[in-house]
């Protein structure tokens, strides 16, 4: 979506509608035994005292094995979904989007430039994330509403988001993986002593801060950044990680469709030539679908995904019910089984299953130190 511009009367700036995702070559992932050389039951030993072997990997093994039903269901019935183990081996940084940002990196508080689409879906994307972030406070400040919270903005670039989160009162925590973005998204903050305060911006992975923090933000937001990582399991793993329980995280991304390839790919890189060739990858676009699946095997609820439709020849972006192109979501982070007050009853029955799960993890966090 960054990556195009309001339409010009000479129709050479079009893209917008799309267009946010870069092209790369997806990581190479290192390969796994196949599960031919498991039995019944050492897949299951392998599952419940092992599993971040498939962890990283089980969509591609799923995909490249033939596997009956009933073993991708016993599997899905051993994987609980906030227990699987956290794993920052892998990064889901793709240096082919560093330098793809890397030379973008002095224009991104140009109005009128690469990243217009990006300042003017602000006019969406801030009441969205302050609206549904007020709903799970009990008062705020009228002038500062998001007084009090602290965010996370991951894949900030220049600070076109983490800016005004900041006007609103909140703390925001900016990262990204390209240090010329974080020198412009610092320089810019500069100019404004309050948010100088209130923003903090450093140069660095998500995984790194996932690594060292845990249950520490109200809100995490990845806003037009899901469509450029390596590997969005492990990213929305990581996001999920840092999230407080009851925290809510933020996406906007751009779906899978034939819309967005025709719109995203063909038009705007092989016709009207706005990208470069090869800058979009079409297959790291996610549906909304597929997205919530991901987020709630991590233990996030989704609350709401919009439509976000960009109009190129006015260069604004208005709320739709459709969501072939570009859309939001809001997901919630389950609170934990231990954040139930006293009178929160939890049966004997309930308890056991969760109790071995929470052993095996501590088993497992033993084995990886080890
Ligand atoms: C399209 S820009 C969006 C910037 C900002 N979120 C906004 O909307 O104004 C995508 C940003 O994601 C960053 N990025 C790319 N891969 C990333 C990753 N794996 N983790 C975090 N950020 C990443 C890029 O450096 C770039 O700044």
């Amino acid at each position: 979506m960054w990556g195009s511009r309001r339409l010009s009367s000479s129709g050479g700036h079009f893209l917008g509608v799309v267009g946010s995702g870069c092209r790369v070559g997806r990581a190479e992932r290192p390969r796994l035994a196949s599960w031919a050389v498991y039995s019944d039951s050492q897949l299951i030993w392998t599952l419940q005292n092992k599993p971040w072997i498939f962890s990283e990997h089980r969509t591609v093994c799923f995909k490249s094995c033939r596997m009956t039903f009933s073993s991708l269901n016993r599997i899905k019935s051993y994987w609980p979904p906030l227990t699987r183990p956290y794993n920052a081996a892998h990064t889901t940084v793709d240096s082919s989007e560093v330098k793809t940002f890397l030379a973008l990196a002095h224009k991104w508080w140009d109005e009128e430039g690469v990243y217009a689409p990006l300042h003017s879906m602000n006019d969406l994307r801030v009441p969205f994330i302050r609206d549904n972030l007020l709903k799970t406070m009990a008062n705020h400040h009228p002038g500062k509403p998001l007084s009090g919270m602290k965010i996370l903005d991951v894949g900030c670039g220049g600070g076109l988001l983490t800016e005004p989160l900041g006007r609103l009162g909140a703390s925001v925590f900016g990262i990204d993986p390209v240090d010329e973005n974080i020198k412009t998204a610092q320089h810019h903050k500069a100019f404004d002593p309050v948010l100088d305060k209130r923003i903090e911006y450093k140069v660095c992975s998500l995984e790194e801060i996932a690594e060292e923090t845990e249950d520490t933000f109200d809100a995490v937001i990845a806003s037009e950044v899901v469509e450029h990582v390596a590997d969005l399991e492990t990213f929305i793993q990581c996001c999920c990680r840092v999230l407080k329980h009851g925290g809510s995280l933020f996406i906007t991304t751009i779906n899978k469709t034939q819309l967005s390839y025709v719109l995203g790919i063909v038009f705007s890189e092989q016709i009207a030539g706005i990208v470069p060739k090869g800058t979009h990858t079409w297959e790291k676009f996610i549906s909304p679908e597929k997205l919530e699946s991901i987020l709630e095997s991590n233990g996030l609820l989704v609350q709401t995904v919009a439509g976000m439709i960009y109009n190129p020849f006015s260069g604004h972006w208005h709320w739709s019910e459709n969501t072939s192109l570009n859309y939001a979501a809001h997901a919630v982070k389950s609170m934990a089984a231990d954040h139930l007050g006293p009178a929160d009853f939890v049966s004997k029955e309930e308890t056991e299953a969760p109790q071995a799960e929470a052993s095996t993890i501590s088993q497992v966090h033993e084995e990886l130190k080890e």
